[in-house]
Order: structure tokens, then C-alpha cells, then sequence
């Protein structure tokens, strides 16, 4: 696999998407289609469908392994359908969640085990990892009351969650942290968006030089 592999991770309300939003916006004109931008759950109608079970208030009590192992079912699919062959490609992924999201929120916020949920993601991502993954770190407290600040009607079941699971998903994420240093490197998102942004690129640009420098393939 020749492609680079990029995820974005961390609690809600850590400003991950409009950080992914600012990047892709810079790198698109060169890029063209070698910048492959997508998140989890869901991008294509499958994962859409998946995605609509997940946050349904009419399962809010859905069972925390039937939860997680949909998650899993929807990174399996979308590592066969779009991950897998974007690499294949030599193509640069841009990810909106992977694996550590589902080790943090079922393992740690739902305590269903992190190794459990490592488990499960092994048989669905069969070792597709990230060589990058960027960690947008927040206290609880401050994620929480960014998203009470621009809450719209999308408001989903996890966002409702109770302070204690976002203490717990917060946990599971500076473990992670811990764990692998070297895929996972931390920006402080509580600085502002700017700051973030510009952290966030040289992150990236530390890690992988040739994006940033235009000597990427772009097809426009
Ligand atoms: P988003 O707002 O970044 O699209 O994420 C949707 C929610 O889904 C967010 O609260 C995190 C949660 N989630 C999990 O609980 N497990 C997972 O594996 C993934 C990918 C997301």
C-alpha cells in the first residue's frame, strides 16, 4: 500500500472537522482526487444507512455491543470500499474518525473494554492502520459546552451522553495517547481555531513534507 493514511480523532466538540475543512481547502487545488477526504460513520449510502441506526432516538437504548459492532461493521465496510483502494492508488486519506474513536466512546465512554473493542476493529479493519493519527485534545467541560453553544436540531444520542461518559471517552483517548506515541501526536484544542489549524499543519507537514510542498500529484 503505497498511499498515506491520515485520521482525526478526539471528543466532541474539539473542533476536528473545521480543522480537517481548513486543511482540505488548502491542499484540494493541488491535490485534486490523490487528497481522499471521508470520515466514520458513514460517506457513502451504505455507511449513510448504517449511520441513521446508529443515532436514531428511536434506539437510544440499543445494546453497547450491537452498538460497537456496528460501528465495526461500518469501518469494515468502509476500509474495503474506500480505504483500501485509495492506498492501493498511492492516494492521501484524510479520516474523520477510525478505530481509536471506537476504542474511546464503546471501550472507555460505554466500558466495554478497550482491548474487547481493539479486538472486534482487528477482524473489521484487518491491521489497516493510520501511520498519522492527529489527536485534538479537550477537557470534557469545554467540548461540551462548545457544542451546547452552536447546537442545532442534529443533536446526536452520544453528544447527550452523560458528563461521566465524556470523562471516560476523554480517558480512553489519553491512554491511547500513551499507548502509541508514535502514530498518535496531541494538539491542544482548546487554543483558538487558528492556532489549532496551524499546529494541526505542521503536524501533518513534519510527518509527510510533500503534501505541503506541492510535489504531490494533482490531477487539476
Ligand atoms: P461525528 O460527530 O464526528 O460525526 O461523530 C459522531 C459520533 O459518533 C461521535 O459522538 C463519536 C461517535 N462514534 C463512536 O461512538 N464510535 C465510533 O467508532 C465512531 C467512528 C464514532
Amino acid at each position: 500500500m503505497s498511499g498515506n493514511f491520515i485520521s482525526f480523532e478526539g471528543p466532541d466538540g474539539a473542533g476536528k472537522t473545521s480543522v480537517i475543512k481548513a486543511l482540505v481547502a488548502e491542499l484540494k487545488p493541488s491535490m485534486g482526487d490523490q487528497l481522499v477526504v471521508t470520515r466514520e460513520p458513514g460517506g457513502d449510502p451504505f455507511s449513510a444507512k448504517l449511520r441513521k441506526i446508529l443515532f436514531d432516538d428511536a434506539n437510544r437504548g440499543m445494546d453497547g455491543r450491537t452498538e460497537a459492532l456496528l460501528f465495526a461493521a461500518d469501518r469494515r465496510h468502509h476500509v474495503v470500499s474506500t480505504i483500501m483502494p485509495a492506498l492501493a492508488a498511492g492516494k492521501t486519506i484524510f479520516c474523520d474518525r477510525y478505530v481509536d474513536s471506537s476504542v474511546a466512546y464503546q471501550g472507555g465512554g460505554r466500558q466495554l473494554g478497550e482491548q474487547e473493542i481493539w479486538d472486534i476493529n482487528a477482524f473489521a479493519t484487518n491491521g489497516v492502520m493510520p501511520q498519522l493519527t492527529v489527536y485534538f485534545e479537550i477537557a470534557p467541560e469545554v467540548g461540551i459546552a462548545r457544542i451546547e453553544s452552536h447546537r442545532t436540531d442534529q443533536v446526536n444520542r452520544l453528544d447527550e451522553e452523560t458528563m461521566n461518559f465524556h470523562h471516560r471517552v476523554h480517558a480512553a483517548y489519553q491512554h491511547l495517547y500513551q499507548q502509541y506515541p508514535q502514530r498518535i501526536s496531541r494538539i491542544d484544542a482548546s487554543k483558538p481555531l487558528p492556532k489549532v489549524i496551524a499546529e494541526t499543519r505542521r503536524v501533518i507537514h513534519d510527518r509527510f513534507p510533500d503534501l505541503f510542498d506541492g510535489k504531490t500529484k494533482g490531477v487539476n
